[in-house]
């Protein structure tokens, strides 16, 4: 049998090229060699955006969409809703009978989310209890591995801790999850910082090429060459980073330019426009007719609730019969 993989992403905005570098490119090459569940992860952007949350039900669909448009298959993999899914949450509830609140107050995401963001009010009973819902997304499976980036792994690592306290109490249920980091290079976003949702500093898969050229325009470059005659570090400017991602052979070539300055950056800028423009054209093309068509996508989610149900009952069974309550 093949191992089973879990994985989600939250819609709380737009995916952009650090998703489909990150994630999305990972999870796509899985598909082949595992029982891939993906899912998008509603509850979870609910503990965040719950003073207003009506954009969630609307990011849920252009999640998908992307998702689909950069080569996830529904035949391949199951594409499925979190909310869709009650057995999540029950799982949820049992393990948050077993979690010991010192674990969730130290985890290094929950200290640093509070501390960082101020336009939310974080300070609720769910969203401490953030990663336990996360493990219960994993566990609810029996998933042997998860694909996440580096930013995940403590909550990968409380889910381990939390299925063997399970396993200790109630018997072997749950295997260990494996954390299935993403060896891509780290894209920055278009100021340098890292890209995310809140600093608006990215490059979405659905922008159109005027808007892509525009934001090109904008990125911060090697910050020691100040004029075109200066020589320039191609390993200490981000626009090279992206060239060495979506353009190798290319990024080969320039650096020999750059380094000499026979390259300007704007120039630069402008190619590499160009080539994201080309990257994303043909998903953006397969993402408009998804778009245009919402019933395949949610004949997709339904089909994929479903299959998610049946598999997560299975374990709920042998949960409440563990557990006693059955
Ligand atoms: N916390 C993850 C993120 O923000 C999303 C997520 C929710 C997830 N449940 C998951 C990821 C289960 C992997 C497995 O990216
Ligand atoms: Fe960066 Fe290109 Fe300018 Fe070199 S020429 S510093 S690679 S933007």
């Amino acid at each position: 049998m093949r191992k089973r993989i879990l994985s989600g992403m939250r819609p709380t905005g737009p995916l952009h090229l650090g998703h489909l570098v990150g994630a999305l490119g990972n999870w796509v090459k899985l598909q082949d060699s595992y029982d891939c569940f993906y899912m998008v992860a509603d509850w979870h952007a609910l503990m965040s955006e719950y003073e207003d949350p009506k954009a969630i039900r609307a990011n849920i669909l252009e999640c998908l969409a992307d998702w689909i448009a950069c080569g996830l298959d529904p035949e391949k993999s199951t594409l499925f809703v979190q909310s869709d899914v009650p057995t999540h949450l029950e799982l949820y509830m049992t393990l948050s009978c077993l979690s010991p609140l010192s674990w969730l107050e130290r985890c290094p995401t929950y200290k640093e989310q509070l501390r960082e963001v101020t336009t939310r009010d974080l300070t609720t009973y769910a969203f401490l209890g953030y990663p336990v819902l996360q493990a219960a997304d994993i566990m609810v499976y029996k998933s042997n591995a998860v694909p996440v980036g580096i930013d995940q792994a403590a909550h990968l690592e409380l889910t381990r801790e939390i299925t063997r306290r399970f396993n200790a109490f109630y018997g072997n249920v749950f295997p260990e999850p494996e954390t299935l980091l993403t060896e891509s290079p780290k894209l920055l976003g278009l100021d340098n910082r890292k890209m995310s949702k809140s600093y608006g500093n990215f490059i979405a898969l659905s922008d159109e090429p005027r808007v892509i050229e525009e934001k090109t325009k904008t990125m911060f470059t090697d910050p020691e060459r100040i004029y075109k005659t200066d020589k320039g570090h191609p390993e200490k400017c981000n626009v090279h980073a992206y060239y060495r991602v979506f353009a190798p052979a290319r990024a080969d070539e320039l650096t020999a330019q750059c380094k000499s300055a026979a390259h300007g950056c704007t120039e630069c800028k402008k190619m590499l426009a160009g080539i994201l423009i080309d990257v994303l054209k043909p998903i953006q093309e397969r993402r408009a007719k998804l778009i245009g068509d919402k019933k395949v996508m949610f004949d997709i989610l339904e089909n994929g609730a479903e299959k998610a149900l049946a598999v997560t009952e299975k374990t709920m069974d042998e949960v409440r019969q563990k557990i006693g309550f059955l």
